[in-house]
């Protein structure tokens, strides 16, 4: 167990290179399974989900190794064994691997994720959409038995545009005998990131990025060469912790359009925000302005993944904010950490007034999931004296070295132990 000490009130300065995007790399690993012959991904970021999912390719028999950041994964043989509990419950999106392993086995077996700290998580449509292409599924307690003997591909319509359930899908089609389609399928960016990934593989995926996607079966895949995107979660904590410092940071490796939603808002709270082809350079000058209405919702709209962290800037804005999650039920656990530093935030539903305060103290805090544990670091980085975060093992799931990030930029962050 380990805790950050976090000794806050420096204004971030310098300049950082985002890692490559973990919900891109976590499906591109499990699309992996899609071929026999090796497969290399270029600057992994070393994360605990990362090795939560690889723990599970091991499990049914593939290899993977890390080279520095390189990552190679040959999946030769599969081994159909049950996906158990100890390993979906580490990695909830564990679930979109059903896709890849039908494909490809036509068989899998896996335990049901379990609960999870943000929100009830279902995985209907993901069952459904298998159950569209002829896969008969059995809960044989708690545990998911699919068989796919009889698979054909076919048309699904997603009853909401689920990122994990387009991915599964997808997977699902890529080695199937005919044209499988995603209508109201999920347009984030990591879905055609996934898409050229399969398409590197010599699939045939079209469409990805809008709500229809096609995907024209093959017999077989080979190998590839891949680097998954940059992290526009990462890239929009670390623009939200400079506006949260009084910063002036570059944030090279981003694709602008991605994060458009988030440097917009970052606009609206007074910051300025100069984007360059793969660069953005933010300087804030002010505490921040309020936002009078954030409300998080798919793409392109403001992510969910950026509300915590946001929320964290706005509790020291000069006016009231009022942060609406439209995703997930239970987004808002981080709260009562900073109103342990003082923030005035009420927070009602999926509804949160953020009454902004001049500034933040230094408490003692404890992280219980990934992106509020971003927004935890966020707040303490502003605030006047020392915080220490606990449960920073949330934080590592997907930020690779957060504390030698911040460092870099001048942030007086530490790593120790904790007992
Ligand atoms: C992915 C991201 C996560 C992000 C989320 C929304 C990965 C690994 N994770 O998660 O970081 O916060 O997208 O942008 O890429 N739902 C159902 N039934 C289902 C599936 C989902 O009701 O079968 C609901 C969920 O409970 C949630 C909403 O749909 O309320 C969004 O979920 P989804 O888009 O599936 O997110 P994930 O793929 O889990």
């Amino acid at each position: 167990m380990q805790k950050l000490i976090i000794d806050g009130g420096q204004p971030l300065k310098g300049e950082i290179t985002v890692q490559a995007a973990k919900n891109s790399a976590l499906p591109i690993i499990a699309a992996c399974i899609l071929t026999e012959e090796p497969v290399e991904i270029i600057n992994c970021p070393h994360l605990r989900d990362i090795d939560a999912m690889l723990d599970i390719m091991r499990h049914l028999g593939c290899q993977a190794e890390f080279d520095g950041d390189k990552l190679t994964i040959t999946c030769r043989d599969i081994a159909l064994n049950v996906i158990n509990n100890d390993l979906t419950g580490k990695l909830r999106s564990s679930i979109f691997i059903l896709g890849s392993i039908l494909s490809r086995c036509r068989r899998a077996y896996i335990s049901r994720p379990g609960g999870c700290e943000i929100g009830l998580r279902p995985i209907d449509l993901h069952i459904a959409g298998l159950k569209s292409l002829n896969v008969q599924i059995e809960d044989d307690y708690g545990v998911i038995c699919c068989d796919g003997s009889e698979m054909a591909p076919a048309t699904i319509s997603l009853e909401f545009a689920s990122v994990g359930a387009t991915e599964n899908l997808m997977m699902a089609g890529v080695l199937l005998d005919g044209e499988t389609t995603i209508v109201n399928a999920a347009r984030e960016p990591e879905i055609v990131d996934l898409a050229a990934f399969i398409n590197a593989m010599g699939g045939k995926v079209e469409g990805a990025g809008s709500s229809v996607i096609k995907i024209t079966g093959v017999k077989k895949l080979h190998g590839c060469s891949f680097e998954p995107m940059p992290d526009r979660i990462c890239a929009g904590t670390y623009l939200a912790a400079a506006a949260a410092t009084g910063g002036n940071i570059v944030v090279n490796n981003i694709v602008p359009e991605h994060i458009f939603s988030i440097t917009d808002r970052l606009r609206k709270v007074g910051a300025k925000i100069t984007v360059r082809r793969n660069s953005a350079r933010i300087v804030m000058q002010e505490r921040p302005r309020p936002i009078h209405k954030l409300e998080t919702n798919v793409y392109p709209a403001f992510p969910t993944d950026m509300q915590p962290q946001f929320t964290a800037m706005l509790a020291i804005a000069t006016g009231s904010s009022v942060v609406i999650e439209n995703l997930f039920e239970n987004r808002y656990g981080f709260t009562g950490e900073l109103v342990k530093m003082g923030a005035n935030i009420t927070v009602r539903d999926r509804v949160a007034v953020v009454h902004g305060v001049p500034k933040l103290f230094g408490a003692t805090l404890k992280a219980s999931d990934l992106r509020g544990g971003a927004a935890l670091v966020t707040a303490a980085l502003g605030a006047e004296g020392r915080s220490v975060v606990y449960g920073v093992e949330h934080i590592d799931r997907g930020y690779e070295y957060i504390e030698r990030v911040f460092s870099s930029l001048g942030a007086n962050i530490r790593r120790t132990t904790a007992f």
